[in-house]
């Protein structure tokens, strides 16, 4: 049903012979979710209507009245005093309309703009934003693990492959490599910051304008600015309304962020289970089951883990939405928000509950020191300690392979076996080989740059300590 004719000042007054129909509002309106960019889009528009008097369109008064309105609109925003209205859009068109019946001079505001730039200058400054907390949250994740490792210093697991035991490692080792996958998420984030912060206002619908706007001052203004204190703008006035990629950068790199602290949940999972039993997270951070009373859940694991799908989803969605766009703004893109919002809201939710859920976390020494305890993990350091008494590396391995056999028949541990036995797989195999199963000697024997070893483990944790510290 179409709406009757108002007399309101609107985006679609003067061409439209009426309003909208309401199901056409209620499908085609933002205001139900940009509302979060309300006071980027007061900070640009006051930033605008600074400029638009130093060109000498706005009269001074008029430029004050401007910016008073646009802070009085922001006080009622936090007060939650501010009545939005969803025929008027979007946040855009609510904030300019609100103005313009408190001062007449707000009619002016739009000049030389369009939503177009305006919506990607609000976008930018929100992520911008976001980012910088997001930032500190990861560091602070970080953190968390480096107090864990460092509180467990001396515990020994086993390390995996194929979710086989393969080698002995420090927990810490094993914690640590989560530190050094988020520090690459961080110097993503940072990285995609660099392109945030370019400043899109002055690009008009696509096509620039005939007016002398001054983009610098604007970005000036609003702190789109380099290392250097240079302004910083984008330089093609239709890329500037139509590009979407610092949206899609920062949800790529969200994705690849959910995905680590994905697998940090499942190492969570398994090792909270009975099977391995290496934490216990605290029950703050656990659930119950509604029938089994013995029940204790890792909840927040499983719950990161799962999140995962929808950053991804997320990803995927608007990459699916901008493949097919012509240049330059199409209203397609009024989907990017709701997806961004959400990957930002999710990964900031998972990072900051992981650090707290870690700080919870115990670990249970005795059930560790019992999965390291078997010496197969050591059958690697027997091939490495014939290796050195000249025997080649192919060599070596079947014949480690066929202790572990003959240990396997025997039903023996592999450093139960007698020197005789040892020594019918082959003569260079003495008594002195089991040496090797030594755990702590061979944790020390690990020496090359990145291994597990104490002095390694230990240099790591110093140096992400001081590095997270300062
Ligand atoms: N609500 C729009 C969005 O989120 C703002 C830009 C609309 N521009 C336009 N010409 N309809 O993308």
């Amino acid at each position: 049903m179409a709406k009757k004719k108002s007399n309101k000042v609107t985006a679609r007054s003067g061409r439209f012979s009426g309003g909208p129909a309401t199901e056409a509002n209620a499908f085609t309106n933002s205001v139900k979710f940009d509302t979060r960019l309300a006071h980027h889009d007061i900070a640009g528009s006051i930033a605008h209507a600074r400029m638009l008097y130093r060109i000498g369109l706005l009269k001074k008064r008029e430029m004050e009245k401007i910016v008073e309105g646009l802070e009085a609109i922001g006080s009622e925003i936090v007060n939650g005093d501010f009545v939005w209205r969803t025929e008027l859009e979007d946040v855009h068109m609510n904030i300019e309309t609100s103005l313009t019946e408190r001062v007449p001079a707000g009619a002016k505001l739009h000049t030389g703009r369009s939503r177009n730039d305006q919506v990607a200058l609000d976008t930018r400054m929100w992520l911008r934003e976001e980012i910088c907390e997001l930032a500190n949250e990861i560091h602070d994740l970080q953190h968390a693990l480096i107090e864990l490792g460092e509180s467990n210093r001396k515990v020994l697991i086993p390390g995996y492959t194929h979710l086989q035991r393969a080698q002995p490692v420090y927990l810490a080792h094993h914690l640590l490599a989560y530190v050094e996958m988020l520090e690459r998420d961080y110097e993503r984030l940072l990285d995609c910051l660099v392109r945030v912060n370019i400043c899109p206002l002055g690009s008009g619908a696509l096509a620039g304008s005939t007016l002398p706007l001054d983009r610098e001052f604007v970005a000036r203004e609003l702190g789109f600015v380099d290392a250097h204190d240079e302004p910083m703008v984008t330089q093609n006035s239709m890329d500037g309304v139509a590009d979407r990629d610092f949206v899609v950068e920062f949800c790529s790199l969200a994705a690849l962020l959910a995905v680590h602290q994905s697998r940090l949940c499942e190492d969570l999972v398994l090792w909270s289970s009975a099977e391995f039993g290496f934490v216990t997270i605290g029950d703050a951070y656990t659930t119950g089951s509604s029938l089994m009373p013995q029940k204790k859940n890792p909840d927040i694991c499983e719950l990161t883990r799962g999140k995962t799908g929808r950053v991804v989803g997320n990803l995927v969605a608007l990459l699916t939405t901008l493949k097919g766009l012509p240049l330059t703004y199409n209203s397609d893109m009024q989907e990017d928000k709701e997806r961004l919002f959400d990957t930002v809201d999710t990964v900031r939710a998972t990072t900051t509950i992981l650090a707290a859920m870690l700080r919870d976390t115990e670990i249970n020494i005795k059930s560790c020191a019992k999965a390291v305890k078997d010496p197969n993990l050591l059958a690697t350091d027997l091939v490495d300690w014939l290796v050195l008494k000249d025997m080649p590396f192919r060599k070596a391995h079947d014949v480690v392979g066929k202790i572990v056999a003959l240990a396997e028949s025997k039903k023996k541990r592999i450093d139960q076996l007698t020197p005789r036995e040892l020594g019918s797989i082959d003569k260079k195999l003495t008594k002195d080989a089991c040496s090797v199963f030594n755990l702590r000697t061979a944790m020390k024997r690990r020496q090359p740059i990145g291994s597990p070893s104490d002095i390694e483990v230990d240099r790591r944790l110093a140096y992400w300590r001081e590095f997270l510290d300062h």
